[in-house]
């Protein structure tokens, strides 16, 4: 379906809310149906090269307890993915060195030895020969956010990066033929209706398998902590939106929806997101890996698997193991005849 600019604005204002949000569900009950694809989410550490104004794991804060597992303890939590019929294990963590690149590729060749897992990876900017190193290894899908297309916006958030870098890196990221994801954070100080429009249509144009959402979240230990956070029912807007426009991407309920409200993750799932991604991070530590505030603290039980599983019984949803490919990549890679995807 396509939308011009000024109807987006106008369901961003809340123009039809009832209408938007019903087509969105429609749309992920024709292409998906009932099914939610759960994916296990490691986050193996939380250093971080970068210094984000947004995010508590920024180089800068010194309050953040750092953390970094083990090789066996990241074995350790794959095989509780693989015991739970999950396919698909997202390895997270904020930019590491290139010595931690190196762990991880040799931990990846090791896991796709063994399983026949998904493997998702979210590090961050890295050159092209580190990402085709990783996808050597044996990776699948890598996710990297845009956050933002405003340059001015950008550069508020992320001083000592820009725009063009990240644009780059995802361009190294498909030209290496991985399953590609990106987003976007909605209600980044200075954002306006206007510039959060432009970042439907340009996100739209990136052509992704995986698109991730969530509003930005003050977080308290950062410079952006005066800011008021993004707004929930803003931010549910624009994943419809996102949702009408990239009908087969996988979208993922974010964590970020639910720290801005209770159930913000189910609500998620309610207008048309088709995946989530329940932490296997040890329950002692993944705390540490504060983002935002709520990140990783609203679920009760040590293993989030089975907690999220009863959530959606709960509400009506079926839950999937499988691995999940963006049905885009499958069709692309068919059509190019791409064997094993
Ligand atoms: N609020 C919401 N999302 C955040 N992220 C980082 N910091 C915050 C925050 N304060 C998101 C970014 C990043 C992803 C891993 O988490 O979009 O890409
Ligand atoms: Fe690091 Fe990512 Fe946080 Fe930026 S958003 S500080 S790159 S973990």
């Amino acid at each position: 379906m396509q939308l011009t600019k000024n109807q987006i604005i106008e369901y961003l204002q809340g123009a039809n809310d009832a209408a938007l949000f019903y087509q969105a569900s429609q749309l992920r009950q024709k292409y998906f149906g009932n099914e939610i694809f759960l994916r296990g989410i490691i986050e193996f550490n939380n250093h971080c090269k970068a210094n984000c104004n947004y995010c508590g794991l920024r180089r800068s804060n010194q309050c953040t307890h750092r953390y970094s597992l083990s090789d066996q303890e990241i074995h350790h939590c794959i095989e509780i993915i693989v015991q739970n019929n999950l396919g698909t294990v997202v390895l997270q963590s904020g930019e590491n060195t290139r010595e931690e690149i190196n762990r991880l590729t040799k931990i990846i060749r090791e896991v796709k030895k063994k399983y026949p897992l998904a493997i998702t990876l979210s590090l961050g900017e890295h050159s092209f020969e580190t990402y085709q190193k990783l996808k050597d290894a044996g990776a699948d899908r890598y996710l990297l956010r845009i956050e933002t297309f405003n340059k001015a916006i950008y550069q508020n958030a992320r001083p000592q990066r820009n725009l063009t870098d990240r644009l780059r890196c995802i361009e190294d990221l498909k030209r290496l033929n991985f399953e590609i994801g990106s987003g976007f954070m909605v209600g980044l100080p200075g954002e306006t209706i206007e510039t959060l429009a432009d970042n439907i249509i340009q996100l739209t144009e990136m052509d992704l398998d995986m698109i991730g959402i969530g509003p930005f979240i003050a977080h308290p230990d950062t410079p952006f902590k005066n800011y008021p956070s993004g707004d929930y029912l803003l931010s549910l807007r624009t994943l419809a939106l996102v949702k009408i426009l990239n009908p087969l991407a996988n979208m993922p309920a974010t964590s970020a929806m639910e720290s801005a409200r209770t159930g913000g993750r189910l609500n998620s799932l309610k207008i048309g997101m088709n995946v989530l991604m329940p932490t296997v991070t040890p329950a002692s530590l993944k705390g540490n890996y504060n983002i935002y505030p709520g990140k990783n603290t609203y679920l009760k039980c040590d293993n989030e698997i089975l907690e999220l599983k009863t959530i959606l019984q709960n509400a009506g949803f079926d839950y999937s193991g499988a691995r999940g490919d963006s049905l885009k990549y499958l069709k692309k890679n068919k059509a190019q005849g791409v064997k094993n995807v």
